[in-house]
């Protein structure tokens, strides 16, 4: 079996640099692999929770699909589908919520975080959190949890989530797994290998530091002005440069092959001037990446194309996601009313009739007074009652022990148990014959 790889990208933003080397360009490289079966998509529901602007959101859902596109991603290898077109995973998510203790979403890192920011800044702790924020967990949980993914390839910051998910999926395979599992558990991916960039002060490469490189926008002269403000040290042309102390040198090789990152090593520590390597490093990167920009403004140009490759995907992950709701709707019961009809029939026909596991006799005696006897299993008397006068009192007495014999009805002493039932003795019988009688007499549960 291959094995399934799923993985989201939320649409709140303009890819830079850094989510090109990071994530992109790892993703299309792992998305090639024989033996994995990819999903990719658009977390555009993700998005909501951060960003309440609507034509940001329009706009980054295609930017980011062009770029995925333009960068290589192969849409016929690749179920690369939008979130919010499959209302499966709306639907799981609540399904998953009803599961989901509050304790658990308490304890998730950006909740956390938001809450602690509240305090700092002397603000009630729920100021601004919304419930899109407080069960964003719950919906990457149903993302990843719709298809069954079996890895999950995430950055250090979703680690947690990852956890989470498991922890959701297993509680749901507890309550409604009936033996099998409805869900795999997914496992979280880290790659080690990948590079995170740093920016254009030294830091990680991130928006919320505004440090970024542009990958297509602005075009090719806003790398090349984003890649002269990098920041180096003061060492003069001539001068000998600490590669290893350089974040353009790990810019550098983040895009070079062995042998270039050597020879670029190599003229560093022989003085390069810094506006001759930033010269380099522009004229590589804007290697790899022409062929993307052409066409990613080709797509951009055309957003009908995006779109339909969009729906095609959606129709992709709704082949597999509209049966498996339909399982998981079974499985809570979530039933159509005829399935519960024919279900209980097919219940009552199929479960096995309950062995007999004893047997009441009453009868009326020779001297006008009434009785029972209780056999067992295999017609073996347990024991004769005392007469009763009333038929009915024989009757209500003869009931209440067919719903189960309760221990404070039993006086036992040296030889013979005592049954005692509303201060009327029942019977009398050997004592080493009560175990049997209880057997035959358990409480029966509802
Ligand atoms: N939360 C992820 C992020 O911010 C994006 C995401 C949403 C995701 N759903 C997912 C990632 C499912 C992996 C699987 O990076």
């Amino acid at each position: 079996m291959k094995t399934r790889v799923l993985t989201g990208i939320t649409t709140s933003g303009t890819p830079h640099l850094g989510n090109y080397a990071g994530a992109i360009r790892p993703s299309i490289q792992a998305s090639l692999r024989p033996d994995t079966e990819s999903y990719y998509f658009l977390a555009d529901y993700h998005a909501l929770v951060k960003c309440d602007d609507p034509r940001r959101v329009a706009r980054s859902r295609l930017e980011i699909a062009a770029t995925w596109l333009a960068a290589g991603l192969d849409p016929e290898h690749v179920v690369f589908y939008r979130q919010s077109d499959i209302p499966e995973i709306p639907e799981l998510c609540w399904m998953l919520t009803c599961v989901t203790g509050k304790g658990l979403m308490n304890r998730a890192h950006a909740y956390k975080a938001s809450v602690d920011a509240n305090e700092e800044k002397q603000l009630d702790p729920d100021d601004g959190i919304t419930m899109g924020l407080f069960s964003y967990p719950i919906l990457m949980t149903a993302d990843i949890l719709m298809f069954n993914a079996h890895q999950v390839p995430v950055g250090r910051d979703q680690i947690q989530h990852l956890e989470m998910a498991r922890d959701i999926a297993q509680r749901f395979n507890n309550l409604y797994g009936d033996g099998d599992e409805l869900f795999v558990m997914p496992d979280v991916f880290i790659d080690e290998n990948v590079a995170t960039l740093p920016g254009l002060d030294g830091r990680k490469m991130s928006k919320s530091y505004d440090n970024t490189i542009p990958l297509f926008e602005g075009g090719e002269q806003a790398l090349k002005n984003a890649i002269n403000r990098i920041v180096t040290d003061s060492s003069l042309p001539g001068e000998p440069k600490d590669p290893d102390a350089s974040h353009l040198y790990s810019l550098y090789q983040a895009f070079a092959s062995s042998e270039q990152t050597q020879t670029f090593r190599q003229e560093l520590l022989a003085g390069l001037a810094w506006g001759d390597a930033k010269e380099q490093l522009f004229e590589l990167i804007a290697a790899e990446l022409a062929p993307m920009r052409e066409r990613y403004h080709a797509l951009m140009a055309a957003p009908e194309q995006v779109e339909e490759i969009l729906q095609e995907g959606a129709r992709k992950a709704r082949a597999y996601a509209v049966p498996f709701i339909e399982k998981l709707r079974h499985a809570v019961g979530l039933r159509q009313a005829s399935a519960v009809r024919l279900a209980t029939d097919a219940e009552a026909d199929e479960a096995p009739k309950p062995k007999p596991t004893h047997r009441f006799v009453s009868f009326r005696d020779e001297d006008g007074t009434f009785r029972f006897r209780l056999y067992d299993a295999d017609e073996e008397e347990l024991f004769l009652s005392e007469p009763f006068s009333d038929p009915k009192r024989a009757g209500y007495v003869m009931r209440s022990l067919q719903q189960g014999l309760l221990d404070e009805w039993i006086v036992e002493d040296n030889d013979t148990a005592t049954i005692v039932f509303e201060e009327i003795v029942v019977c009398r019988l050997p004592r080493e014959r009560i175990a049997a009688v209880q057997q035959c007499l358990q409480v029966v549960e509802e």
